[in-house]
């Protein structure tokens, strides 16, 4: 199957995935970060509390901006927003990270669709976790055989390095993937860690 075509096994998926998190929060405010033309918008979003970004289309000039997401968590205060859809192409890892920078509510969910399993299919090399590779200091280039079969380890592994730098615990996480299994979709609640006695 290439890009153009689409999976509608996994459309549904993606849409249970979302509902299903939406129904978790009293008051949804959705940042579609790769917005596109709104399927998801579309179909779950559009009457909530709504922003969207995409660096090539949108769907409502009124509703969107058309930029770079990276750009667009860097420059702003994110913290008015509880619920972040990441539908990459690729691998969300960097924006993720720079989310885990920013100041956020007490209480919120991702929503991740992650590509990298078939880049790890294909090369068993951490290039296409370029973040991680540099989180855990291990060479980009290296080949790590089989690398494939521990996806699932390195997505979580990379999500409790994101609840330490946000101070956030996991609450919930569910995941599906597509077909081929090459594709998976990611969504976890998060809830701000309560500080301990002594403050950390
Ligand atoms: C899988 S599609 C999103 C589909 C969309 N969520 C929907 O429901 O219709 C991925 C989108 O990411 C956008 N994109 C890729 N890189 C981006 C970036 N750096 N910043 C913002 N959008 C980006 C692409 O233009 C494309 O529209």
């Amino acid at each position: 199957m290439n890009s153009n075509q689409k999976d509608h096994s996994s459309f549904n998926v993606k849409l249970k995935l979302r509902e299903h998190f939406l129904e978790k929060l009293n008051e949804p405010k959705v940042l579609d970060l790769f917005c596109g033309t709104g399927g998801m918008y579309k179909h779950l979003y559009k009457n909530y509390e709504y922003k969207g970004i995409d660096i090539d289309k949108i769907h409502d000039e009124d509703k969107c901006l058309k930029m770079d997401n990276k750009q667009f968590i860097s420059e702003n205060d994110v913290s008015g927003y509880n619920y972040f859809d990441l539908d990459a192409y690729g691998c969300p890892y960097e924006l993720m990270y720079l989310l885990a920078e920013k100041e956020l509510p007490n209480e919120f969910t991702l929503i991740v669709t992650d590509g990298s399993p078939l880049n790890l299919k294909r090369n068993s090399k951490l290039k296409n976790f370029k973040i991680i590779s540099s989180i855990e200091r291990i060479p980009k280039e290296r080949k790590i055989p089989h690398l494939y079969y521990f996806y699932e380890d390195i997505f979580l592994n990379f999500i409790s390095k994101f609840c330490e730098k946000s101070n956030t615990e996991p609450t919930e996480i569910l995941r599906s993937n597509n077909k081929g299994i090459n594709v998976y979709y990611w969504g976890i609640h998060f809830k701000r860690k309560r500080r301990g006695l002594s403050g950390t």
